[in-house]
């Protein structure tokens, strides 16, 4: 069981190709799946959240092509080659059978607590839902480049002002995709005991004074 739940939370990785995007996927799904979402944590200013998920083939098609363009200004932008792999993302964005917008009422505010209170009340629910979808064998990515054209996307799905964009997750069914967990440091690489940068000894069970933290 917790083999099974690290499992799902070591894999979810972006899935960009290897997507069935001839298979529906039913509202009844997804609608299971941002039932877990909001069961994340929530800030003072309460559940903020909304999600908004998008069939319609003209207004994938639409958002599509604001993503595409986005990308290939940011690469022109900064002299890059736009990978392969987003290369398919961007070909693929207006077939995939639905896309998921995650939006937060109101706007972040000028200091940084304020900022994080408000995105940190949105982006777990966001990884929540991601991690639902997967454990369903729905392949998603974690995509914010379309909130470069918060303007247009807001005039295009009728967003009403003072609702800021956050995460696009596109979701279709994975076709043959074996998911693995990413080459990442290790915990013992990016972890601290008690100080920044004491890495642990035999004595991090004890606090700073010396004491047994239990
Ligand atoms: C803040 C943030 C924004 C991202 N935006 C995009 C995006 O717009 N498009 C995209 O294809 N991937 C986006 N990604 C996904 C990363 O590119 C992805 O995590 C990376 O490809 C590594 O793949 P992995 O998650 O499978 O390890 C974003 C990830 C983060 C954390």
């Amino acid at each position: 069981m917790i083999e099974d739940f690290d499992h799902f939370l070591k894999t979810t990785r972006s899935v960009r190709r290897r997507l069935d995007l001839e298979r529906e996927v039913p509202d009844e799904i997804i609608e299971a799946c941002i039932e877990a979402a909001v069961q994340a944590p929530v800030g003072l200013a309460g559940e903020n959240w909304r999600f908004l998920i998008v069939k319609d083939q003209t207004i994938r098609t639409e958002i599509a092509n604001h993503y595409a363009d986005i990308m290939q200004d940011l690469a022109h932008e900064r002299g890059i080659e736009i990978k392969s792999t987003h290369k398919s993302l961007m070909r693929n964005l207006h077939d995939m059978p639905c896309l998921i917008l995650i939006f937060a009422i109101g706007e972040p505010q000028q200091t940084i607590p304020q900022q994080i209170a408000f995105y940190g009340s949105i982006l777990p629910a966001a990884w929540s839902l991601m991690l639902s979808l997967r454990a369903r064998d729905l392949g998603t990515t974690w995509t914010t480049l379309l909130s470069a054209r918060q303007k247009e996307i807001s005039a295009l799905l009728s967003i009403p002002d003072n609702v800021t964009h956050t995460v696009m997750l596109p979701v279709a069914y994975t076709k043959n995709a074996v998911l693995k967990p990413a080459d990442r440091l290790s915990a013992k690489d990016v972890t601290f005991y008690n100080r920044w940068g004491e890495q642990k000894t035999t004595n991090s069970h004890k606090n700073a004074k010396g004491e047994d933290n239990d």
